[in-house]
């Protein structure tokens, strides 16, 4: 008991709390995005804890990209959605964490013969089946992106029982990736694309392919999405060796 009194051991766990709190706090909308949080002082204040904790709790957040700071205007919920490169996430889990509940619009799902080009991705042979997802994906009724997702069948035989999460799915099906590899390069989108996204002919876009592995190595989706410039930012955290 003495123990759980001493400031070293609450301190950690004092600020891991406070995170939690806060995103529950956004995830239920009561600060809405763009509108700033209580400052650092008035929440020490207010849940009687120390600024370090507060600081550290926020900092966490921010690198998370659920919050932003603007220097010296204070800590807002972020607008943008800010996707952590570093994290293999899917966009349903993505969302949730900001508080959106994301919808799928799906225009194919089904299973063919590979192609050249996606046995070359998914490391199949010629003649092997593939289950194809091909959607649109909104939150809020706001179209966020495009994307076409290519699963071996063996591991997806029946493309239809995804209606929401793949990754959910794929996780039921035991084959949740574990790890993937993403590469990003700005486009303007095209007249189509553009229109399903809601935005002007033309306007910025993010072309993302993933790969992602199972732990045997085994290559689980290829996926090529196209996401809105305008509300997307990927942060990336570098280390020197
Ligand atoms: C992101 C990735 C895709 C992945 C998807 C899964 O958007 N870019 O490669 O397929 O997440 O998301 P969900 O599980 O919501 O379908």
């Amino acid at each position: 008991r003495r123990l759980s009194r001493d400031p070293a051991v609450n301190q950690p766990l004092a600020y891991l709390r406070l995170r939690r709190a806060i995103r529950n706090v956004v995830e239920h909308r009561d600060i809405e995005p763009g509108q700033a949080l209580p400052s650092e002082r008035d929440l020490s204040r207010l849940l009687q804890l120390s600024r370090v904790t507060v600081r550290k709790a926020i900092a966490g957040l921010v690198e998370e990209g659920l919050l932003n700071q603007r220097h010296g205007a204070g800590t807002f919920v972020a607008e943008r959605i800010i996707k952590p490169m570093s994290r293999l996430t899917s966009f349903t889990e993505d969302l949730r964490a900001r508080g959106l509940n994301p919808r799928s619009e799906f225009f194919e799902r089904s299973v063919g013969e590979v192609t050249p080009e996606e046995s070359m991705a998914l490391n199949l042979s010629p003649g092997v089946l593939v289950a194809r997802l091909h959607r649109v994906r909104y939150a809020k009724e706001e179209p966020l992106a495009i994307e076409r997702s290519v699963v071996p069948a063996s591991v997806l035989p029946d493309p239809m029982i995804v209606h929401d999460s793949l990754y959910q799915v794929l996780e039921t099906l035991g084959a949740r990736p574990r790890r993937a590899l993403q590469r990003l390069r700005a486009v303007s989108l095209g007249a189509q694309q553009a229109r399903l996204l809601h935005v002007p002919a033309g306007s910025a876009g993010l072309n993302i392919e993933r790969r992602s592995f199972l732990d045997d190595g085994r290559v689980v989706e290829f996926t090529t999405s196209w996401y809105r410039g305008d509300i997307y930012d990927f942060v990336a955290e570098l280390q020197t060796d």
